[in-house]
């Protein structure tokens, strides 16, 4: 007999979305289609965890019956992505439900963007096309199944055995942005991955195609590190998913220390994801990653930090040099790898030490435009950094001292 969920529905739908889904309901009778609650939505209600965003199948035109509960209902539509006939709409109890026609999915390459096409499908072929049976449970909302819960995979069974468990054999071949999936709802469900989907996650990465786009990918990624957890990074390294974009494993890294670094305001928590994905790349060949030219950066400053170090440790004006100038990112990555605590002293003391004259002073002071301006500079910076010069008239002071000392 099928499960029927009305119970949940009752009980875990917040407020917001009750009418919402009500009113979809009513157009759901009115243009005689067949709607469904689809993915993660029932997943977390089956887990009766916190209901984040709703998707709604219809097995019909889902832009058409956008269109009807804006014009009927004043609902707002935000969004239509006309390839995939979807439509994200705005209830005017403040929710958002996207709605996407149901439909079926070619992968005509490996890793490549599917084809979608048969739009209006039924929903077990629509279910098809879905990573894992934990993702392919439906709760119909109108007719003669109303509530019920539609469960083609026994994804049902899946989600209260904790499993992860993909549908068929290509399905990381077809998209191995499903791997970096799989541990993302391993980490934050807590579930393990089934045995067969582990052997085929790892057969893929023995071998896996690099010739394809890295943006999924590393979509994926982002949305795995952001999980608030601190074994995130080494659990990619255990399962070495890095293969997906590198042969080399990344350096280890130790993210329990970026406390030590919270006081200095040099990130948002919302930054760590990027942060982490970065360090997962900093030993590929990130010239042959799309890599936007700000990830570069980051990527060549922190591996100059790590070659540099170790010839910077004797004094204070070495260490200010290392880090001076370098991205925050940079920093943290750096930091990250080794806990230098050069750098907690570069960033409590260091830092803010500036030079306060420029070039004009110089020229001033009789000095002709050249090279050996930053020479000058560096020479008064080393001496605020010991302390021996603290306010601008001692700057110029020395700089007259160099400049006579030197005969220039
Ligand atoms: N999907 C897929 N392969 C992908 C991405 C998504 O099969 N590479 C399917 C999944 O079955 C998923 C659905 O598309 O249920 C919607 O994707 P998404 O919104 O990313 O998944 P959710 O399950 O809602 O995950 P989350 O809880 O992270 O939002």
């Amino acid at each position: 007999m099928s499960k029927n969920l009305e119970f949940e529905l009752k009980n875990q739908i917040p407020e917001l979305y009750k009418s919402a889904i009500k009113i979809s309901e009513q157009t759901a009778e009115e243009l005689h289609c067949n709607i469904y609650l689809i993915g993660g939505i029932v997943r977390d209600l089956i887990l009766n965890n916190t209901i984040k965003d709703i998707d709604i199948a219809v097995q019909a035109d889902a832009v058409m019956f956008a269109k009807r509960l804006e014009k009927k209902y004043g609902c707002k539509i935000l969004k239509i992505q006309e390839n995939l006939r979807t439509a994200s709409v705005e209830f005017k109890s403040g929710c958002v439900i996207d709605f996407a026609s149901t439909r079926e999915e070619l992968y005509k390459a490996p890793g490549m963007l599917p084809v979608a096409h048969n739009f209006g499908c039924d929903l077990k072929s629509d279910v098809q096309r879905r990573d894992f049976t934990i993702n392919t449970l439906a709760i119909s909302l109108n007719g003669a199944e109303k509530y019920n819960l539609i469960d083609f995979y026994n994804g049902y069974d899946d989600i209260k055995n904790k499993k992860i468990r993909i549908l068929h054999n290509n399905s990381f071949i077809d998209d191995p942005s499903r791997i970096v999936r799989a541990l993302k709802f391993m980490v934050r469900l807590n579930f393990s991955i089934e045995e067969n989907t582990i052997k085929l996650l790892n057969e893929y990465l023995s071998n896996p195609c690099r010739n394809i786009p890295i943006e999924r990918i590393k979509n994926e990624f982002l949305q795995y590190f952001s999980i608030k957890k601190d074994n995130t990074f080494d659990i990619a390294l255990d399962f070495g998913v890095f293969k997906l974009l590198s042969d080399n494993p990344p350096l280890t890294v130790n993210i329990k220390v970026l406390d030590n670094l919270k006081l200095f305001n040099l990130f948002d928590d919302d930054e760590i994801n990027e942060i982490l994905l970065l360090c997962l790349l900093l030993n590929s060949d990130y010239n042959s990653l799309s890599l936007t030219s700000q990830e570069k950066k980051i990527l060549i400053e922190v591996k100059e930090l790590l070659n540099n170090a170790e010839h910077s440790f004797s004094d204070d004006f070495k260490i200010y040099k290392l880090f001076n100038k370098k991205l925050n990112k940079s920093l943290i990555i750096y930091y990250l790898i080794t806990k230098d605590e050069n750098l907690i002293k570069y960033l409590n003391k260091l830092k803010n030490i500036t030079v306060e004259i420029n070039g004009n002073d110089l020229i001033e002071l009789g000095y002709k435009p050249s090279g050996y301006f930053t020479v000058v500079f560096d020479e008064i910076l080393k001496e605020k950094i010991k302390g021996n010069i603290t306010t601008k008239q001692e700057e110029i002071n020395f700089a007259k001292f160099i400049k006579e000392k030197r005969n220039i």
